[in-house]
C-alpha cells in the first residue's frame, strides 16, 4: 500500500493532540515531521505539548518537530487587531478546551535546531511534488514559507486545512470567524491565494461530527496509550463544551474534535460527503469583520471595476462529513 508523505502543522492544542496520535498510528502514513505554531497558546507551549504527545506513544526517534513562527505575519502590530495574542499562560482560567501543558508527562524531547519554515522550503523543494500537508492551527509557517520561497507552491500535493466558518463562527467580536484564520488572517489570505489545492474542513462541519463520551470511555477502556491520551482530551473538550455548548452549536453528546477530521479524510475520502468548491477570501480590513471568511459559491465575481469575471475556485470546502465513519476511524487507529 502506497503511503502519504505527510507534514502536519499544529498549534497543539487537545483536537491538534488527537490528530497527531491519529497520524503515528496509521500505516497509512509517512510523517515526515510535525511543525508547531503559535495558536491556541504561545509557541513554547504549544511546541511542548507536540513534543510531550509524540514522547508518550513512544515516537520520539521517529517524528522530529520543527518549531515555527511566535506571532502572526501582521495581526498583532496594531495592538487594537489581536491584543491578546500569543496566548500565554495567564489568558485563561478555569475549565477550556486546552490548558497551558496538555495532561500528559514532561518531556526530554527537543525541536529540531531547523526552524519550520526551512524545513518546508528544503523538504518541500527537495521532494517530488508528492507531500500533502495537514495544517490545523494558524497558517503562518506555511504562508511564510511561501513568501520566502514561492516556488513550493508547486511542490505541494494538496493542504488538508481546518480552518473557516460559514455560519458557525468561534472567534472574534462578530464571532463568525474561525480561530485559525482570524488569528492570523493574513496568512490565510497568502494561503488561499497560493493556487496549491486546497481542502478545506469548516467549523460548520468539525460542530456536527462531535466525538461523543461513549466512545472516548472506549478509547480508554482498550489500554492503549493513544486511546488513553485520546480519552483525556475528548473528555476535557465535552466537560469544556457542556459549558459553552450555549455559545456553540455543536452536538450536545460530545465535542467537536476539529483537526482530527482531517487526518480522517486524507485516510478515507469518503468522510467527506460533500464537498463544493468555491472562491474564498480573508477580510483583512482590521473591522468589525477581521479574520472572517467570505465565500462565493457563484461562477462569477464582480471585481471593484464593475466588470464580472469567472469566480476562482480556490477552496474545495468540505460541506458535510459522516460522524460515524470518522469516529470509526478515529477508534480504530487509537486503539491499536
Ligand atoms: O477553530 C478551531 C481550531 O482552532 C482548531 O484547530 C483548534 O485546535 C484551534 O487551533
Ligand atoms: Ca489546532
Amino acid at each position: 500500500m502506497e503511503k502519504y508523505k505527510v507534514i502536519m502543522d499544529v498549534d497543539t492544542g487537545t483536537d491538534d493532540a488527537v490528530a497527531l496520535l491519529m497520524a503515528m498510528a496509521s500505516d497509512q502514513i509517512d510523517l515526515l515531521g510535525v511543525c508547531s505554531v503559535n495558536g491556541n497558546r504561545n509557541i513554547e507551549l504549544t511546541t511542548d505539548n507536540t513534543l510531550r504527545v509524540i514522547d508518550f506513544v513512544g515516537k520520539g526517534d521517529e517524528v522530529k518537530v520543527y518549531k515555527g513562527c511566535a506571532l502572526p505575519l501582521v495581526s498583532t502590530l496594531n495592538k487594537d487587531r489581536r491584543p491578546l495574542i500569543p496566548y500565554g499562560d495567564k489568558y485563561f482560567d478555569g475549565q477550556e478546551n486546552h490548558g497551558n501543558h496538555l495532561d500528559l508527562p514532561e518531556t526530554q524531547l527537543k525541536p529540531q535546531e531547523k526552524c519550520a519554515v526551512s524545513y518546508y522550503i528544503d523538504t518541500l523543494m527537495a521532494s517530488e511534488g508528492d507531500i500533502t500537508l495537514i495544517a490545523v492551527g494558524p497558517l503562518t509557517n506555511i504562508a511564510c514559507a511561501m513568501r520566502a520561497e514561492p516556488r513550493i507552491c508547486g511542490k505541494i500535493k494538496e493542504m488538508i486545512i481546518m480552518g473557516a466558518s460559514l455560519e458557525e463562527g468561534n472567534s472574534g467580536p462578530s464571532q463568525r470567524a474561525e480561530f485559525n484564520f482570524w488569528a492570523d488572517p493574513e496568512a490565510a489570505e497568502i494561503v488561499l491565494q497560493s493556487g496549491c489545492k486546497i481542502t478545506l474542513v469548516p467549523l460548520d462541519v468539525t460542530h456536527k461530527t462531535c466525538i461523543h463520551m461513549d466512545e472516548a470511555l472506549a478509547f480508554e477502556a482498550s489500554g492503549t496509550k493513544a486511546g488513553y491520551a485520546a480519552a483525556t482530551f475528548i473528555k476535557r473538550r465535552i466537560g469544556n463544551y457542556e459549558t459553552w455548548s450555549k455559545n456553540w452549536h455543536v452536538d450536545e453528546a460530545g465535542a467537536p474534535i476539529h483537526d482530527a477530521l482531517c487526518v480522517a479524510g486524507l485516510l478515507d475520502r469518503s468522510v467527506f460527503t460533500e464537498i463544493v468548491s468555491c472562491n474564498m477570501k480573508m477580510d483583512i480590513s482590521g473591522g468589525t469583520a477581521d479574520g472572517v471568511s467570505l465565500v462565493n459559491f457563484k461562477d462569477m465575481s464582480r471585481d471593484l471595476d464593475g466588470i464580472f469575471r469567472p469566480a476562482v475556485k480556490n477552496v474545495n470546502l468540505v460541506m458535510k462529513a459522516d460522524r460515524e465513519k470518522f469516529a470509526k476511524i478515529m477508534g480504530d487507529l487509537v486503539t491499536k
